[in-house]
């Protein structure tokens, strides 16, 4: 207990004493807004940049403020406030953002890592039945660009709770209520494709119902 309070004491000092990096998650297209995390002295300069070398824009305490070329049209800067905002957003401009308060010592007062994301594309799923012994047996597969997850039913039992991974993208099959959901998703988007388990149920109907694929979406 001691020690987790330590802990707990040790990290709180720390959020304190530097400024922490905040991971941001934003589509491709949509814009957002930076603030400041830390009082600034107003008498300071303050200069946002750009994974450390791009100069974003300057600004010496009286207006104008100065954007440089390459940001010049897509950002706007709150003199009140000092914050920065970015417009449609494109996904080269993921990376570091940090504001720095410049008199004889420089001293960030904000810190950001943007990731710029592009929205998730809709899974697709499919439920075949096993060919060989069983048509009871049913086999789901749920796939979206590089995720793809495989699972079976017997009889009308889908007894399935998976989830996959790869870089910022989700994959996850389950079953809610009467419907097989198959769900995809990265920090700003998700997209679900759905099928109904009386479709799974279909296939363990006596002989002269046949299914053999059915997609939804
Ligand atoms: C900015 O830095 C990130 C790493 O934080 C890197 O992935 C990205 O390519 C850099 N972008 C540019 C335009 O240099
Ligand atoms: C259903 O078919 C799959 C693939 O052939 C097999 O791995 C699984 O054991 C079968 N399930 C049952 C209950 O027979
Ligand atoms: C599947 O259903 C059949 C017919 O209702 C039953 O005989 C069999 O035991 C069931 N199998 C399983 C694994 O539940
Ligand atoms: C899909 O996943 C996202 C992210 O985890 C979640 O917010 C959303 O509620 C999920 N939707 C469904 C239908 O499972
Ligand atoms: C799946 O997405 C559709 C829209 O694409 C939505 O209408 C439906 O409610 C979603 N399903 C669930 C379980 O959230």
């Amino acid at each position: 207990m001691m020690a987790v309070v330590m802990q707990l004491v040790s990290f709180l000092s720390i959020l304190v004493s530097i400024t922490v990096c905040v991971d941001v998650f934003k589509m491709v297209g949509s814009s957002v807004q930076l603030d400041l995390q830390k009082n600034f002295d107003k008498s300071f300069d303050l200069v946002w940049l750009f994974n450390r070398s791009n100069n974003i824009v300057k600004y010496n305490g009286k207006p104008p403020t100065r954007v440089f070329r390459s940001y010049r049209d897509r950002v706007e800067f709150n003199e009140e406030t000092h914050s920065l905002t970015l417009k449609n957003l494109q996904k080269s401009d993921s990376g570091l953002y940090e504001a720095e308060a410049i008199d004889e010592m420089k001293e960030i007062v904000a810190r950001y890592q943007l990731y710029v994301l592009d929205p998730v594309e809709k899974p697709v799923l499919n439920g075949s039945p096993q060919q060989s012994n069983d048509a009871c047996n049913v086999t789901l597969t749920c796939e979206a660009q590089k995720l793809s997850i495989t699972s079976h039913c017997y009889n009308d039992t889908c007894d399935i709770k998976e989830e996959k991974m790869a870089g910022d993208a989700f994959l996850s099959l389950y079953v809610s209520n009467s419907f097989i959901i198959c769900n995809h998703s990265n920090p700003v988007s998700w997209k679900n494709t759905t099928m109904e388990m009386e479709e799974v149920k279909q296939v363990c109907l006596p002989e002269g119902v046949s299914m053999h694929t059915y997609c939804t979406g």
